[in-house]
């Protein structure tokens, strides 16, 4: 079932719960792979109900970002949620998010805004108000939803931390699941820009996953001084790749790490041609 408004899917949610039947949320942006499907699968058999909300939010995209060529497959992406056992897809237009005119500029628009420290690196650096559009969304469909558990990637793991911040800070009612990356067998990680890949481009960004698997097994080896972990990257790197960061950070408040430990977590963001990819990993 496909809902489009607001209103409708509040109706449907409000009969689950004179049932007494608990909700899950997976929100995504469609084109969705089986990286999405086992969020909607760890819902389906944790909640008696899963909504998942497929929503290319504009606000989190930057000027000169894939905002008009991000992949749209509803159609498909609706045959994987009842494939998956999910009760509904729930698929607004941005007017319906944003309201008629969908000004979208926070002079216009209340936007929820994550502390500072959690966005001035990592993603957040190049990406300028990138979690401000995601934690202001994430907010409105726990608010149209008001799931009891909402069920998100490690994949992006800086928006994972994030979001649990923001749960915690403005004590939403919800509980976040993590769920971990699922990956090709070669290693790169699922995700929906993929598809703007060729396949040369496709072996290039196998760099990502080489360089975290190669980084875990040196830390497993007892090599724990984080410059001396970088290192090890450089070997893997040639003039197709293009190196944003390679970061060390705290798994619960992204501080900084200069010697790795089991709470680390190494991030990675890198271009392939035009394409930037993401990708991290947790030491222990
Ligand atoms: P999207 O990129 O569509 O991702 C939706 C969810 O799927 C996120 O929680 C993401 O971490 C998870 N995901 C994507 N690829 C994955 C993989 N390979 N393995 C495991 N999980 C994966 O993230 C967003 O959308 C948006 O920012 C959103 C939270 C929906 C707000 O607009």
């Amino acid at each position: 079932m496909i809902i489009h408004t607001i209103k409708e899917l509040r109706e449907l949610v409000k009969g689950w719960r004179k049932e007494g039947l608990s909700v899950g949320l997976v929100p995504t942006m469609g084109a969705l792979h089986a990286g999405h499907r086992s969020l909607i699968e760890k819902s389906v058999s944790k909640c008696d109900k899963t909504v998942v909300s497929v929503f290319v939010n504009p606000i989190q995209f930057c000027p000169g970002e894939d905002l008009d060529k991000y992949p749209r497959t509803l159609n498909a992406d609706e045959q994987l949620v009842s494939d998956a056992g999910a009760d509904v897809v729930f698929a607004p237009s941005p007017k319906e998010m944003y309201g008629e005119g969908h000004i979208l500029s926070n002079d216009f628009l209340t936007y929820v805004i994550p502390p500072y420290f959690y966005v001035d690196k990592l993603c957040g650096k190049s990406r300028v108000g990138h979690f401000d559009g995601v934690c202001t969304v994430v907010n409105k469909l726990f608010n149209i939803v008001q799931p009891d558990f909402a069920f998100f990637g490690e994949k992006d793991r800086q928006q994972l931390i994030i979001l649990k911040k923001m749960v915690k800070d403005l004590n939403i009612p919800v509980e976040i699941i993590a769920c971990p990356i699922v990956r090709e067998e070669s290693g790169l990680a699922l995700s929906s820009r993929n598809k703007y890949l060729s396949d040369e481009q496709k072996k290039d960004a196998l760099v990502l996953s080489k360089i975290l698997f190669n980084i875990k097994a040196c830390y497993n080896k007892g090599i724990t001084n984080v410059s001396e972990l970088v290192e090890t990257a450089y070997a893997f790197l040639n003039s197709n790749h293009s190196l944003e960061y390679l970061e060390f950070r705290d798994c619960e408040n992204l501080e900084e790490k200069k010697v790795a430990d089991s709470d680390t977590i190494v991030f990675i963001a890198l271009k392939v041609g035009n394409v930037r990819l993401i990708d991290n990993i947790k030491l222990s």
